[in-house]
């Protein structure tokens, strides 16, 4: 079964307490959570503290999506404020190998983020050691961004890969899903899709993230 996981990035910060509480009542099964340095990408979000208190309230898998430079540096801060997942970006660190190991030996599972620009090729030579690849379909920094279409094609070709060397990674879809493409997104390989506006600014939020998780629990 696939999994949705809304982004937090795109919910009402003066009431993260009941966005979570939402998330917590909801299908779903992940909750996500954007760290932006204001370097890695132009957008600054939140750190440590505030992730730690929303992971304390939230029941759900909290999956950290670092936008920041050097992320080796608080991959055991980010475990320690929750994160169950904990992906940082190839274009952030030059000794990717090392890392997902650093994640993994804290309890995590380790993601590699790909900007739009990245080619698959970039992590051939890990796809093995890796728990998830996370293909970013928009620019990372903001939320509310249309999807780019070319990542189907990149869901299709890491998809090919994990048959033909029987690895174990799943693929996740951040930036721009809904329902409007959610199915086309599963069928080519996609195994978690993130959903920050098309489930915080629905009109009925727990309606989208009910018909998201229906479509995924189909794959
Ligand atoms: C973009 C973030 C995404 C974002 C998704 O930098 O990594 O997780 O919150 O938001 P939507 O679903 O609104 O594109
Ligand atoms: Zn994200």
């Amino acid at each position: 079964m696939a999994s949705i996981a809304p982004s937090i990035l795109a919910a009402n910060f003066l009431n993260l307490e009941k966005d979570i509480e939402f998330v917590n009542n909801s299908p779903v099964s992940h909750l996500h959570i954007d760290i932006m340095d204001g370097v890695f990408v132009p957008n600054i979000s939140f750190g440590q503290n505030i992730t730690k208190q929303m992971a304390s309230k939230c029941t759900k898998i909290i999956d950290v999506h670092l936008m920041i430079v050097n992320p080796e540096k608080y991959i055991s801060e980010f475990r320690d404020a929750g994160a169950d997942i904990i992906s940082i970006h190839a274009e952030a660190s030059n000794h990717l190998h090392r890392a997902i190991y650093q994640i993994k030996e804290t309890g995590a599972k380790a993601g590699i983020a790909l900007n739009p620009h990245t080619s698959i090729s970039t992590v051939q030579n890990i796809l093995e050691d890796v728990d998830v690849i996370v293909l970013m379909s928009v620019n990372p920094g903001f939320g509310g961004q249309k999807f780019i279409y070319n990542t189907i094609k990149k869901i299709e070709q890491l998809n090919e890969l994990r048959a033909i060397h029987n690895y174990s990674f799943e693929i996740e879809i951040d930036g721009g899903v809904g329902l409007q493409n959610a199915e086309i997104l599963l069928k080519a390989g996609a195994n978690i899709l993130v959903a920050g506006s098309s489930i915080f600014k629905a009109d009925d939020p727990m309606l989208a993230a009910t018909r998201l998780n229906d479509l995924a629990s189909h794959f």
